[in-house]
């Protein structure tokens, strides 16, 4: 069975009460059970993990070979900064959509420019957490040879 990881990186726990204005009211369970409905609607499965601490991002990636097919990938503030979770996505063979809920091109320029956007498969930024469930379809109908 195809497997997805939802991957959700620093102050992403605390979706729903964390600058509203910017985020919205959705929760980070909100954002996972979007790609849990996802997958389940491609015969499919996801698991979810969050941390606010790099290396276990790193951690995650790592371990995501040979056990899952694809990861939806909030890196959070890590994605401007981070080239180790840069290196960790580029050594393993499993395809990597990043997402922002928010439109980092809206906002200070430090927010826009990504470490990873060059080794992931591709973007979705500034929809909300609808853009969970865009990347999570984007690696199922990839996976069926659909798109
Ligand atoms: C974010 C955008 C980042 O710049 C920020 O540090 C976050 C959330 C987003 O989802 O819009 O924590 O990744």
């Amino acid at each position: 069975m195809t497997r997805l990881l939802v991957l959700n990186g620093p102050n992403l726990n605390l979706l729903g009460k964390r600058e509203p204005g910017i985020y919205g009211q959705g929760t980070l369970k909100d954002a996972v059970d979007l790609v849990k409905e996802t997958a389940e609607e491609h015969e499919a499965e996801a698991d979810a993990y969050q941390s606010n601490h790099e290396g276990d991002l790193v951690d995650a990636i790592q371990q995501a070979e040979g056990k899952y097919d694809g990861i939806i990938f909030n890196p959070a503030a890590y994605t401007h900064t981070s080239i180790a979770l840069r290196d960790a996505i580029s050594a393993v063979d499993v395809p990597v959509v990043e997402v922002h809920i928010s439109n980092v091109h809206q906002r200070e320029s430090f927010r826009q420019h990504s470490m990873l956007a060059p080794v992931c498969k591709g973007q979705v930024v500034g929809l909300g957490l609808i853009g969970y469930r865009l990347a999570a379809l984007a690696l199922l109908e990839s996976f069926e040879g659909r798109r």
